[in-house]
């Protein structure tokens, strides 16, 4: 860290690491926090200084807008640490864009660039033990922002606060998912926030898919609100099909979120000679080339999910049991993508960004 790095950010470092009680081997996604957090506060019309302190409880006013208009965004990458013990982001200004134009459509604030990466950078150089090296092991990083200021009219709030916890993390999903296709329900709209990644739109798929779950489904592919015909996204993440060697994956638009995972397969198919169609894909088309065996995968692409297999879809009450393909290209696209992330591999693209 530079001395002008040093002195923009406060930093209290823990006392204790609670790094000894922690089973690298049993994670669950999510329930375990690194020994610090980056906090950045939003008043009098600007990010004030940047600090960095043990990961702990904090105090916010029951009329923080948060918690009344879910004014809040949040983004999903991780680290990855190599053989050598040197560390690595994947795609982290594309992280950076996105959370400000979730920001943008939430009426929060945007968050300087500098500060995005500094943060990083001095949390990561904190909590370094905490990144364990070996392919399908990372550090889970959530940076979000939230709307503090104590008022409770419905509109923008003028306090915000900007925040990074880490995680480690193993795969987001063990086995391949079941998924259900969505006739009823809908994850987004045109003009709506389904680009962004908005709280909102993660909570408002609970209730469904716990629908789904109860019926053995992990996962719903959503559909168009308006005629549920054409395929969108999984929710917690981008969803490809293949038909014979051709993979297809829905354009992004108003509805759906612009997945750094799913751009990078769009770039790696191109590399590997795989034909990749962007393009809408119908509920028909697949349950047709399901039908007649065409349909050889589908797979979900995201951050935390990485490349998961789908292993069957329900849609009207019909099931599909999808066999795992002979050279799948989920597997393919996930050890090219692992292999880039912890630097087994050339990064053509200029992906990785060293810590
Ligand atoms: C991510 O992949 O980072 C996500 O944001 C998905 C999350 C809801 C688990």
């Amino acid at each position: 860290m530079s001395t002008d790095t040093a002195n923009r950010i406060h930093i209290e470092k823990a006392t204790t690491s609670k790094i000894s009680q922690v089973d690298f081997n049993n994670l669950m996604f999510g329930r375990v926090f690194t020994d610090h957090m980056f906090v950045c506060d939003f008043k009098d019309g600007k990010w004030q200084k940047p600090q960095i302190m043990p990961y702990q409880a904090m105090t916010i006013e029951p009329s923080a807008r948060v918690f009344h208009y879910g004014q809040a965004v949040f983004e999903g990458m991780k680290a990855y640490k190599d053989e050598d013990g040197k560390t690595f982001l994947f795609r982290p200004q594309q992280n950076f864009e996105r959370i400000n134009k979730s920001s943008a459509r939430m009426a929060i604030p945007e968050f300087p660039q500098n500060y995005f990466f500094e943060g990083l950078e001095a949390l990561l150089k904190l909590d370094n033990e905490w990144i364990k090296p070996g392919v399908g092991s990372s550090l889970y990083l959530r940076p979000f922002v939230i709307a503090t200021e104590p008022a409770i009219s419905a509109s923008p709030a003028n306090e915000y606060r900007f925040m990074i916890i880490c995680s480690p993390a193993k795969a987001y999903y063990n086995e391949p998912v079941r998924v259900l296709i969505a006739e009823k329900y809908s994850r987004s709209a045109d003009g709506g926030v389904g680009f962004a990644k908005a709280a909102g739109n993660y909570g408002a798929q609970f209730f469904p898919t716990s629908l789904a779950q109860k019926k053995g489904f992990q996962q719903i592919i959503w559909t168009d609100a308006s005629t549920h015909d054409y395929l969108e996204e999984a929710g917690t993440m981008n969803i490809f099909f293949r038909i014979n060697d051709k993979l297809i994956t829905a354009p992004t638009n108003d509805r759906i979120l612009d997945g750094v995972t799913r751009k990078s397969v769009i770039q790696l198919a191109e590399d590997l000679g795989i034909d990749c169609e962007v393009r809408q894909i119908t509920v028909k088309e697949i349950k047709e080339a399901a039908k007649d065996g065409s349909l050889k995968e589908i797979f979900g692409a995201g951050t935390a999910a990485v490349i998961s297999p789908v292993s069957a879809f329900e849609h009207a009450g019909d099931v599909f049991e999808i066999t795992a393909a002979d050279k799948s290209y989920a597997q393919l696209f996930k050890s090219t993508l692992l292999n880039i992330q912890h630097n087994l591999s050339e990064d053509k693209h200029g992906w990785r960004h060293e810590i």
